[in-house]
């Protein structure tokens, strides 16, 4: 069967390699389109049993074309640009590679947050994150690296996640805190790994960011979508200590960072999951998932039941 790998954004050769051998090894053919539009998605979809994708979009215009698609595997963990709904009244089963990039994006909040206070390496005086205080808002598996790495250097690590027991958070010497308030008011860092959904979804604005303390930073690696930029924006006009950092830049980022100057860093490109391990990680699990689906409808990871 043909198994379409889609990414606008390329997995690193060695993962391409890997994905490949694995897709052979099953008997299975690998058709490959990287830096493509959703039209070449389109055209090549008709023929293929099974899609992965990273954060490319999959709607109604690819799962009606796409005749034989048993299965898409999201090689990363945010599922939001696959259409659900659709998937299902198409009978596709959609799966994520929970966990693989996890690493990856934790390592990019230190990264940003290093250049943010040490005032992007200019030679002026910046400062510390030993001692000062972080909260993680969501305990999943990039929360729980972050709050690895945090520790490492020294921080004092608290954690919002109302799907996970105090004790597991306890036991990684990790604070639990149980108001989303409380969280923002209690750190002098936040940051966010929360999904984009209809619950969260502009969740996170005046209301929360204004209540961050004295030179608050707030740290997006998530998504875009669940930051409220207008509020955002509002927030840091009025508290000009207030800091942004975001691998997700905000539909108006050139407007922002004109206004903001150094109080805000952006990357340019979505970073979070670009290391050749992330790649590795997502790309071979989310061809072994294929498989496996393709072999006897294996879903473990199914996010469309
Ligand atoms: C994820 O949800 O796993 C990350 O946001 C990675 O996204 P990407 O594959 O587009 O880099």
């Amino acid at each position: 069967m043909k198994i379409l790998v889609a990414t606008e954004k390329p997995f690193a050769p060695v993962a391409v390699k890997g994905i490949k051998e694995v897709i052979k090894e099953a008997g299975h053919e690998l058709v490959l389109i990287e830096k493509g539009t959703k039209e070449d998605l389109i055209n090549a979809i008709p023929e293929c049993a099974a899609l992965i994708v990273r954060s490319d979009k999959v709607d109604h215009d690819v799962f009606s074309a796409a005749k034989n698609l048993k299965v898409v595997v999201r090689a990363g963990a945010g599922y939001d640009n696959i259409d659900l709904a659709e998937a299902t009244a198409h009978g596709v089963c959609v799966m994520n590679t929970p966990g693989q990039n996890r690493n990856a994006v934790a390592e990019l909040v230190f990264a940003m947050v290093l250049s943010l206070i040490r005032n992007r390496f200019n030679g002026t005086s910046g400062t510390e994150l030993k001692e000062k205080t972080l909260g993680i808002h969501a305990y999943g598996a990039v929360g729980r690296n972050v709050a690895r790495i945090a520790k490492g250097f020294g921080m004092k690590v608290s954690a919002l996640d109302p799907f996970v027991a105090d004790d597991v958070m306890i036991a990684d010497n990790v604070t639990p805190v149980h108001s989303v308030e409380d969280l923002y008011a209690g750190n002098q860092f936040v940051s966010l790994h929360i999904p984009a959904n209809d619950q969260t979804r502009g969740s996170v604005g005046k209301h929360l960011i204004s209540l961050l303390p004295k030179n608050g930073v707030l740290i997006n690696t998530a998504r875009k979508e669940i930051i409220c930029e207008p509020e955002l924006e509002q927030v840091l006009e009025e508290r000009q200590d207030i800091r942004y950092v975001a691998d997700v830049k905000p539909d108006n980022a050139d407007a922002i960072i004109e206004k903001f100057a150094e109080r805000v860093l952006f990357t340019p490109k979505k970073m979070g999951a670009q290391t050749s391990e992330a790649n590795i990680n997502a790309g071979l699990a989310a061809a072994r998932q294929v498989v496996a689906h393709l072999k006897d409808g294996w879903n473990k990871f199914q996010v469309n039941k």
